[in-house]
This record gives structure tokens, C-alpha cells and sequence, in this order.
């Protein structure tokens, strides 16, 4: 079913000195040496050039700039087959303080780079999330599906909706050679201190509580940022061009069970912890069906011993305080002033 394999050479990775798609392009150094990556990243309080050190010297240039800037996207894009678009306002509870970011850079900054997709010729893979898919019931058997209306809850999850629909849009009316892919929660080193896992092992780090909202038992579905890595690239060499692709590996857990095992790979009491203000609208449930990316491209998760990753993830983070101390002091007074 899949299309003849699409083979590029040079690739414009926006946000890719955020989480995602930093491991990304770790993940493509290591396995695919003829692909040359040019970031593009803002490099807002969420990106940090330093994501990308290790990769080896000619593989990654990173440019400093914004994907709302049409100037600097056109330019890029004259010189790239392919654009794989991460960068994006990421933080639910951000967006709840101030949506304004959000409009910019999801809605207008996707339009930005479609226009330029559709202008050179490049093609375009758009990284989105299941949460536009909005919430399922705690009891709900169903999982979501590419068929699942969208429904999105918070001004993050309504700004990804809007900037897939452009994706569809642009392909259609276009022909913009695209896809769209909707993971879910991602977790490994480098994601930011604001979200939940690093929050939680960092607060262990400097001896304070870690932070449950509500009653804790919204289900959140986990993979490890390395199988949406290979994911990705899996549906922007092989994926049929006009479709999207449902990302998870059968990852669902609460937060409450999150937060215990987090504890206990810790070697700290999994009772030790605060419950904290709830989120306003908080989703209460979100899973995956990752059945179309399995049956159409024969893509597998690879990393799906969530407690080991979890282990993995907290020595990360206990070897490279340097790299999150700063963050975390910004991040966790954000959290105080919300009564967080
Ligand atoms: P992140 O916040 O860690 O990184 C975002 C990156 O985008 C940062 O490097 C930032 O500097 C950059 N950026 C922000 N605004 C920009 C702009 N206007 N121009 C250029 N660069 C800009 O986010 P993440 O968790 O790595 O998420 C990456 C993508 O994956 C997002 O599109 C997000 O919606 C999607 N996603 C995330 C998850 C998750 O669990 N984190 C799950 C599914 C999908
Ligand atoms: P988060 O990492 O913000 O991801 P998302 O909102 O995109 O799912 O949060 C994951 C879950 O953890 C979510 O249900 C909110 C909850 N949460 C806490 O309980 N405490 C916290 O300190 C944070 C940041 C999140």
C-alpha cells in the first residue's frame, strides 16, 4: 500500500533544538548518513542549541530563526527536498496563561511554511499530537483512530487542530506534497522541565515533592521519543502523501502510576507527593490505535519497557543538572504563581 520510497537528501527540521526534534535528529545522524539537516528553531525558552551537540560535523546546521519569517523559510526551503515541522508552543499550561504564541507560531508559522512547501516543491511532514482529537472517558474502550472527529480541549490542542487542517487543506486545493502524523505523550532526555516526567524527577533531584494535579488518575498513552523518531521518518519516506498517521505504543498508564514509578526508580516512598490545583479542562484520557502505521508501513515500537526508558530517563537527567537547573527555576516559578 505504501508509495515507492521517498529519498531525501536534505532536510529542514524546524524546532530541532526543542525535545522532539533534537532526538530526531540524533536519531537521523545515527541512522541515515546521507541525509543532510538544517534546524531551523527559534529557540524560544524551550530550545537549547546545546540539544544538538554530538552530531557530527557537516550533518546538522542549525539556523537561529522563525518559521513565521517567510523571507528566511523561502530561502531554506530552495536549497531542501523535505521539511519535517516540530517547532511548535508545546505546553498546555502555557497556553492557558497566554494563547497568544500559540496562534503565531502553530497556526501562522505551518501556514508560513506550507506557502513555501507549495512555492519549492518540497515535501512536508507535519509532527502533530493526538491530544486534537480532544478526550475519551476513563471507561471509554475506544482508542483514537485517523477516523476520530477532532475535538480539541485547550488553546494548545485547538492551535495543533487548526494547523493539520491547513496540512489537508494545502495537499488538497494545493498539492502539496504532505503528511501528518498525531503521537502521543513522548518521554526521554531533553524534554523540557516544565512537563510532567522531567518536572516530577527533577523536583526528586532537589529533594522537593513532585506535583500531582487533580486526582491523578487522567490516562496519558507513553512512547519513547525514540520510536516517534523512527516513526516519522517512516511516514516521510514511505507515507502515502494526503494522509495522517496515528503514533503510540500501546503506552497507557495514569499519572498517579506515573508519578509512583517515577518515585520508585527514585528510591523514594511512591507516596511522596503533593497534589496540586487541577488543570483547567483538564483531558481526562487519551490513547492510541496504532493500528494503520503498523499494517500500511510495518512500523514497530522498539523501546516499549516503559520502566527501563524511565530509568534510562532519570539517570539522564541526574547526569546533566547543567543542562536543566536554569529552566527549572523559570518553569517552577511560572508553576508557583499559578498555585502549582
Ligand atoms: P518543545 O517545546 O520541546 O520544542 C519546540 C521547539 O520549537 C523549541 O526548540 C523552540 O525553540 C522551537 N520554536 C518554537 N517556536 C518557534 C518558532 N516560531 N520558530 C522556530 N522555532 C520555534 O516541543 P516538543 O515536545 O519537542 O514537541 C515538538 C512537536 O511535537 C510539537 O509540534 C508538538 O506539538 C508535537 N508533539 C509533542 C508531543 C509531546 O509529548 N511532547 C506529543 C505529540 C506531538
Ligand atoms: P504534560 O507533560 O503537560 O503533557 P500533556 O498535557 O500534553 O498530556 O502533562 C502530562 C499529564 O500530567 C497531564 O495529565 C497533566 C499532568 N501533570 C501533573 O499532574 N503534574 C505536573 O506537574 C504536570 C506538568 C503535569
Amino acid at each position: 500500500m505504501a508509495t515507492e520510497a521517498f529519498e531525501p537528501k536534505t532536510i529542514v527540521v524546524t524546532g530541532g533544538a526543542g525535545f522532539i526534534g533534537s532526538n530526531f535528529c540524533h536519531w537521523v545522524a545515527e541512522h541515515e548518513p546521507g541525509v543532510r539537516m538544517v534546524v531551523l528553531d527559534k529557540l524560544t525558552y524551550a530550545g537549547n542549541p546545546g540539544n544538538l551537540a554530538g552530531i557530527p560535523e557537516g550533518r546538522c546546521e542549525l539556523v537561529v530563526g522563525d518559521v513565521c519569517d517567510a523571507e528566511l523559510v523561502g530561502w531554506l526551503f530552495e536549497h531542501a527536498d523535505a521539511c519535517v515541522h516540530f517547532a511548535a508552543e508545546s505546553h498546555n499550561d502555557n497556553s492557558i496563561a497566554d494563547p497568544s504564541p500559540f496562534l503565531e507560531t502553530n497556526v501562522r508559522g505551518t501556514y508560513v511554511l506550507l506557502e513555501a512547501a507549495r512555492k519549492h516543491g518540497v515535501r512536508f511532514h507535519h509532527v502533530s499530537t493526538d491530544e486534537v482529537y480532544g478526550d475519551l472517558a476513563l471507561d471509554d474502550p475506544a482508542r483514537f483512530t485517523e477516523e476520530t472527529p477532532y475535538r480539541p480541549s485547550s488553546p494548545y490542542s485547538s492551535t495543533k487542530a487548526a494547523s493539520d487542517l491547513l496540512v489537508r487543506a494545502w495537499h488538497r486545493t494545493y498539492g502539496v506534497a504532505a503528511t501528518i502524523s498525531n503521537c502521543s505523550n513522548n518521554y526521554g532526555p531533553r524534554q523540557h522541565v516544565e512537563k510532567f516526567i522531567p518536572r516530577q524527577i527533577t523536583n526528586v533531584l532537589r529533594g522537593e515533592r513532585p506535583k500531582l494535579y487533580g486526582d491523578g488518575l487522567n490516562m496519558r498513552d507513553w512512547i519513547h521519543v525514540d520510536d516517534h523518531s523512527s516513526a516519522v521518518w517512516e511516514v516521510l519516506t514511505r507515507g502515502r502523501l494526503g494522509e495522517t498517521y496515528l503514533i503510540g505504543a500501546d503506552g497507557e498508564r495514569s499519572n498517579v502510576d506515573v508519578l509512583r514509578a517515577v518515585l520508585e526508580c527514585m528510591g523514594q516512598d511512591p507516596g511522596a507527593f503533593d497534589r496540586v490545583r487541577d488543570r483547567p479542562g483538564h483531558d481526562r484520557r487519551y490513547a492510541i490505535d496504532p493500528a494503520k502505521i503498523r499494517r500500511e508501513l510495518g512500523w514497530r515500537p522498539e523501546r516499549t519497557d516503559f520502566l527501563a526508558g524511565l530509568a534510562e530517563t532519570v539517570e539522564w537527567y541526574r547526569a546533566n543538572e547543567p543542562w536543566w537547573a536554569a529552566a527549572k527555576d523559570a518553569a517552577e516559578a511560572r508553576y508557583a504563581a499559578q498555585g502549582q
